[in-house]
């Protein structure tokens, strides 16, 4: 039996097959990303380069001699390959459980598709399991959480040790549970107009286009229509 350990390889590996040869590729965070970025060096020579989603991933991509350009710098993307904590159904996903949601949304935002890896851990039917992580303003973060109060949910300040996560953009992250998001793309829509927030990590206005899924059986791809 595999370890997830390995699934995360073999996802990391099938996306490859979406990388356009001379083209830039947008590049997400986190362990699975991680396998995807050393697979990603054995193509190195192939592609122009890669638009980061982290300090995390822009090191391991220079590490392996991939060079990283700045978002500004490119007008698209052919392709963003990302993890995620949750995916559903139609392709929303929740992401940010490694605090660099904003900058994910921005470099899949810049992109044609989006290629989420996961292994099948990540498969659920209803988004709200995994405590939503949301990026804010640090003075408006007791606000935001009780604004999730008021709708059911409980937001918990995350911690590095005793004091704040400090994210790459110098904010907080609040993780909230208990929330039921039957309409991810409203829930989205309305928590990115609460005052302080700068990102809510529920991807529905940028879900995934497609997701390669790694179950005990082998990589399942699954294909999903566009947001309206
Ligand atoms: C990073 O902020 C996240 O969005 C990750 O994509 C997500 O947490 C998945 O990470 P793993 O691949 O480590 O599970």
């Amino acid at each position: 039996m595999q370890t997830q350990d390995e699934l995360k390889t073999l996802v990391g590996q099938a996306a490859l097959a979406y990388v356009v040869p001379g083209e830039l590729v947008g590049v997400g965070t986190g362990s699975t990303v991680n396998k995807f970025i050393d697979a990603l060096a054995t193509m190195r020579t192939r592609i122009a380069g890669a638009v980061s989603s982290s300090v995390a991933s822009t090191e391991r991509l220079e590490a392996l001699g991939i060079p990283v350009l700045d978002a500004n710098a490119v007008d698209r993307l052919s392709v963003y390959v990302d993890g995620a904590d949750e995916i559903d159904g139609t392709g929303c996903m929740v992401k940010g459980g490694g605090a660099a949601l904003t900058r994910e949304k921005i470099v899949a935002a810049l992109s044609e598709r989006f290629v989420c890896i996961a292994d099948e851990s990540k498969r659920v039917e209803k988004l709200g399991r995994f405590p939503v992580p949301v990026e804010v303003i640090p003075m408006a973060a007791q606000r935001i959480a009780r604004q999730f109060a008021a709708m059911g949910g409980s937001a918990r300040l995350r911690l590095r040790g005793d004091v704040p996560l400090v994210t790459d953009n110098g904010q907080h992250i609040l993780d909230v549970s208990g929330l039921q998001i039957g309409d991810p793309l409203a829930f989205e829509s309305q928590v990115n107009q609460w005052p302080g927030v700068v990102t809510v990590g529920v991807f529905a206005h940028q879900k995934a286009d497609v997701c390669l899924l790694a179950t005990r059986s082998g990589v399942q791809t699954l294909q999903f229509k566009r947001a309206g």
